[in-house]
C-alpha cells in the first residue's frame, strides 16, 4: 500500500491553526453581512473542504454555489488557460457574492473566474481565500482577505492536490519528491 505522506517535506499548517483563522473569518463575514442576502461560491475541486468550514462557521443565514474553473497544469506548473467548466444558477443581482477560493498563485484563475461573475452585477463581490502566493502573481490581483500567505511553496492537503491525490490529507503540508 501506498503510504499517503511520504511525499509530505513538513506540515505547514496544522488542523487547530486552520480551524482557528477559519473561525475568525466566519464571525467576521458573518457581521459584515448580517440581514443581507449571502451567496458563497466556491471554486471547485480545491476549494471544497475549505467551504465546508468556512460555511459552517457563518452563523447567518446564506446561500452556496460551486463552479469549476479549470487552470491547465504540466506537473506543478501552471500554463495559463483558464476554463469555466461548471456554472452556479443562482441570479447574482439578488446576492452579496464571496468568492470562496482554496489558493491564489499565478492570480490567472481568479481574474479570469471575478470578471465573469462581474458582469452578472451583484450586489457586492469579494474573495476570502485559504492561502496566498503572492511572489507568484502574474496578473495584478488582490484577495480581499486571505487566511494565510505563503511563500512559493507547492502545498497539498486539505482539498489541494498534486496529480488529483492528498486532498484528503487534514492539514496544509509541503510536497516534496
Ligand atoms: P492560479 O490561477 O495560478 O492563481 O492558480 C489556480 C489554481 O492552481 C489553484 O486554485 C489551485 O487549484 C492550483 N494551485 C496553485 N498553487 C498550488 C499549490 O501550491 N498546491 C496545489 N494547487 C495549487
Ligand atoms: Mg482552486
Amino acid at each position: 500500500m501506498e503510504d499517503l505522506t511520504k511525499n509530505i517535506k513538513r506540515v505547514i499548517f496544522t488542523e487547530e491553526e486552520i480551524k482557528a483563522r477559519i473561525a475568525e473569518a466566519g464571525r467576521e463575514i458573518s457581521e459584515k453581512y448580517a440581514g443581507k442576502p449571502l451567496l458563497l461560491i466556491s471554486i471547485l475541486n480545491g476549494a471544497f473542504v475549505f467551504m465546508a468550514d468556512l460555511c459552517r462557521a457563518v452563523t447567518i443565514p446564506c446561500e452556496i454555489g460551486f463552479m469549476c474553473a479549470k487552470s491547465y497544469y504540466n506537473g506543478t506548473v501552471s500554463s495559463g488557460e483558464v476554463t469555466i467548466t461548471k456554472d452556479i444558477t443562482q441570479d447574482l443581482r439578488d446576492y452579496h457574492v464571496i468568492i470562496v477560493e482554496d489558493i491564489i498563485d499565478t492570480g490567472r484563475t481568479l481574474a479570469a473566474v471575478v470578471d465573469k461573475l462581474k458582469q452578472r452585477d451583484p450586489l457586492s463581490l469579494e474573495v476570502v481565500t485559504l492561502l496566498d502566493k503572492p511572489s507568484r502573481r502574474v496578473v495584478d490581483f488582490k484577495a480581499d482577505k486571505s487566511l494565510f500567505t505563503i511563500p512559493d511553496y507547492f502545498v497539498i492537503g486539505y482539498g489541494l492536490d498534486c496529480g488529483e491525490k492528498y486532498r484528503n490529507l487534514p492539514y496544509i503540508a509541503e510536497y516534496g519528491e
